[in-house]
């Protein structure tokens, strides 16, 4: 067994107020254990591959306020290039921001540039979802429906709409 360590951490009275509830709704007999058991979920949402193909949500909520926070935001995402597949902004309220990420690249890549944007101060709360179903350069790839060559769209008759495309 290894050694237990013991760390002080500064968090808003408020927030604790929260957590310390909601701990307490959950069962813990402690923070220690509630914050364990944080940490162990934390470390066990890392993928197995860096290197594997993975298509990713990045949520973010921050505040717009802090200075030059939505300029790094955006600098960063410029600098994932063709791995960011596209973003949603909504203006919650006065204060906040909500932006939708949608990553797509290595498991790796997509993780670090997510762990990034999430510790850049000024934004308060981030989460990534890693889903690993789709192989980036072969499922809906356009040509793709075309791979069986010209002469099967010989097939159909009358309008172009019957002709090779399937709906869904
Ligand atoms: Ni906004």
């Amino acid at each position: 067994m290894s050694d237990l360590v013991r760390f002080g951490i500064a968090v808003d009275a408020d927030l604790l107020e929260r957590f310390d509830e909601r701990i307490g709704e959950k069962g813990y007999a402690n923070r220690s254990e509630a914050i364990r058991d944080l940490i162990r979920a934390d470390l066990l949402e890392r993928s197995d591959d860096p290197q594997a193909p993975a298509t990713g949500t990045l949520t973010l909520v921050y505040d717009h306020h802090v200075r030059e926070l939505t300029d790094k935001l955006t600098d960063m995402q410029h600098d994932l290039g063709h791995h960011v597949i596209s973003t949603l902004h909504v203006h919650l309220d006065h204060d906040h921001c909500l932006e939708v990420v949608v990553l797509r690249g290595p498991a790796g890549v997509i993780e670090q540039a997510a762990q990034r944007i999430v510790a850049t101060k000024g934004v308060i709360h981030g989460r990534l979802t890693l889903t690993g179903v789709l192989a980036p350069d072969h499922a809906h790839d356009p040509a793709h429906h075309h791979e069986h060559g010209p002469h099967t769209h010989t097939h159909a008759h009358g309008r172009s709409s019957s002709s090779g495309r399937r709906s869904r």
